[in-house]
């Protein structure tokens, strides 16, 4: 017997499946460049953020990657390598700089974050990988770039 035909639906459904769990992280909320603060609540120094750099994101970000060998997404941000792989710094897949400092519309840590990196040329999907930050974690990165990303 031929064990394609009863084998293409559970194919299809598992297809369906993996399309409808990656369509809500994949779908672009439009960007609103009026909504993205422009002024930091309060100064906030890297010492304050590389915590969360390290704790958060260096299990997969960093130089042995998710165990391919090669960094994800090009990027580094094990402690006390976080800052010079982020500030001025080009995005591996976006036109954008990972972290300009002052100014969050144009940091694509800010999209990867918020999920709008897609509306601004973009790919992948949205940071941290299978997690989330807590809003205060996020307001607290937010701050630091918005302080003009200070290297201390
Ligand atoms: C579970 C693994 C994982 C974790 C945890 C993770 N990332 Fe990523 N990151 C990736 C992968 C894989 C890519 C490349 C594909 C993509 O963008 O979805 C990536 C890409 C990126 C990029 C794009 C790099 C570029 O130059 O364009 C940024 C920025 C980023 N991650 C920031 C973060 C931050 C900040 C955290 C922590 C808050 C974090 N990631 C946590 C796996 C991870």
């Amino acid at each position: 017997m031929n064990p394609l035909p009863s084998a293409a639906p559970i194919l299809l459904i598992g297809l369906m499946f993996i399309l409808a769990g990656c369509a809500p992280k994949n779908t672009a909320p439009t960007f609103d460049a009026s909504s993205v603060p422009t002024k930091a609540s309060r100064r906030v120094t890297l010492k304050e953020v590389e915590p969360i750099f390290s704790t958060k994101c260096a299990a997969c970000h960093n130089p042995m990657g998710m165990d391919e060998g090669v960094a994800v997404g090009g990027l580094v941000l094990v402690h006390g390598s976080a800052a010079a792989n982020l500030v001025n710094a080009k995005s591996t897949e976006s036109k954008l700089l990972r972290v300009h400092p002052g100014d969050l519309a144009k940091s694509y840590i800010y999209h990867k974050l918020n999920g709008t990196f897609a509306a601004v040329g973009g790919t992948g999907l949205k940071m941290p990988l299978g997690g989330t930050l807590p809003p205060e974690e996020i307001s607290l990165i937010n701050d630091w770039i918005l302080s003009g990303a200070p290297l201390e």
